[in-house]
């Protein structure tokens, strides 16, 4: 695996090979990678030439000081992992390289920014979308693959490739889960194993709120899903919503899209977990 931590590096790497007719195939990272990550790394391998992973925590993207302080790093053990999976290209810059200047671009995503994570994490997804474009303009990937759990940033991509006619496809890649239900998450490596064993409960009521859709209005499952958060004291739901999957606006009836989706983000022993199930 080639290691570069300077545009001018993989640059001079890259662009020959891709004059060559090799398709590149991206995963775009934070690292502390777990079984979720190597899955997109997989179909990536399999689908291009070139496997290149970046692993990069983004300080744009974190409106929470303490949340970035916090942000698990190790990327001796991301390398290895990386090696294992047959990763051809990791680039792993640091803050300087990619922002030598403060950044000042400001995307406008219209509604899909206005719901659940755009308001709960004010600038979260203006810093995903600056580094995603920086780094679809050094690595210029074939394809790149981004996870499902993540599904408004996955849906704020795809916009912004729209927006700017970047040359990529990108593939949406289901979310993987541990035995238990948990979706997998580098945030999950902070919760203590006590609160561990309870953090399935997300899960769980994504799953009870699926079901009850054939009997209750969305309004009733929300109030449910709700109730539900207030009889586990160790969560603190941050919202619960039942939305389209394309604007990803709250639905009010099941025939109003032609899919709908639950999601969910709550906080537990201050470690933040999202999730979301296709009901529609
Ligand atoms: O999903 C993530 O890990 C990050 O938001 C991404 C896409 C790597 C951008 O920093």
């Amino acid at each position: 695996m080639k290691t570069f931590d300077s545009i001018s590096g993989i640059s001079r790497f890259l662009h020959p090979a891709k004059k060559q007719g090799k398709t590149i195939g991206f995963v775009a990272t934070m690292g502390a990678l777990h079984r979720g990550h190597l899955t997109l790394m997989q179909k990536a391998k399999n689908e291009n030439d070139i496997l290149v992973v970046s692993v990069f925590v983004n300080p744009l993207q974190f409106n929470n000081p303490e949340d970035l302080e916090k942000y698990p790093r190790n990327i001796e053990h991301d390398r290895m992992l990386l090696e294992e999976v047959g990763c051809d290209v990791l680039f792993n810059p640091g803050v300087k390289e990619m922002y030598p200047e403060p950044g000042s671009t400001q995307y406008d995503f219209g509604l899909l920014e206005k719901v659940m994570e755009g308001p709960s994490r004010p600038g979260h997804f203006n810093g995903v979308a600056v580094v995603v474009k920086k780094l679809f303009d050094i690595i210029r990937p074939d394809k790149a693959y981004f996870g499902e759990k993540d599904f408004q940033q996955l849906a704020i991509i795809q916009k912004l490739v729209k927006m700017e006619n970047l040359p990529v496809q990108i593939v949406p890649c289901p979310i993987v889960r541990e035995n238990d239900g948990l979706a997998m998450s580098s945030r999950n490596e902070r919760l203590t194993a006590g609160k561990r064993q309870i953090a399935p409960f997300v899960y769980q009521t994504l799953k009870e709120a699926a079901k009850k859709s054939s009997t209750m209005t969305p309004d009733e499952v929300r109030l449910f899903v709700r109730n539900r958060f207030k009889d586990e004291p160790d969560f603190q739901l941050e919202y619960f919503e039942i939305a389209d999957d394309r604007e990803l606006q709250p639905v009010s009836n099941w025939n109003e899209a032609g899919g709908i989706l639950g999601f969910v983000a709550a906080s537990l022993e201050n470690v933040r977990l999202i999730d979301n199930m296709r009901i529609i």
